[in-house]
């Protein structure tokens, strides 16, 4: 099954499909976008990026790259996150 990622970065936006068993990162990558990362396992937060709308899932793993406040303001770890339902994720600085 596949999700529909509504992805913005600066003016662009498009339209990436993310298979429920796939990271939001191993999506986007897959159609060669570049996205910052490092240790790909919700560690850094480097990847992070602010979700929109819809749900996310860890699957059980600890998004530690995330302080309180930022998981309040709506930002997820791509790295480790899968797609529960169609999604809109932006990337911008802080
Ligand atoms: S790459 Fe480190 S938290 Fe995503």
């Amino acid at each position: 099954m596949l999700h529909k990622c509504i992805y913005s970065i600066n003016t662009n936006t498009l339209e990436v499909f993310v298979d429920k068993n796939a990271t939001i990162l191993d999506a986007l990558i897959k159609r060669k976008l570049y996205v910052k990362k490092a240790c790909i396992n919700g560690a850094c937060g480097i990847c992070l990026m602010q979700l929109t709308s819809g749900d996310i899932d860890y699957d059980g793993r600890i998004p530690r790259g995330l302080n309180n406040q930022e998981i309040s303001q709506g930002y997820i770890l791509p790295c480790i996150a899968k797609c529960k339902n169609n999604i809109t994720l932006e990337q911008r600085n802080k």
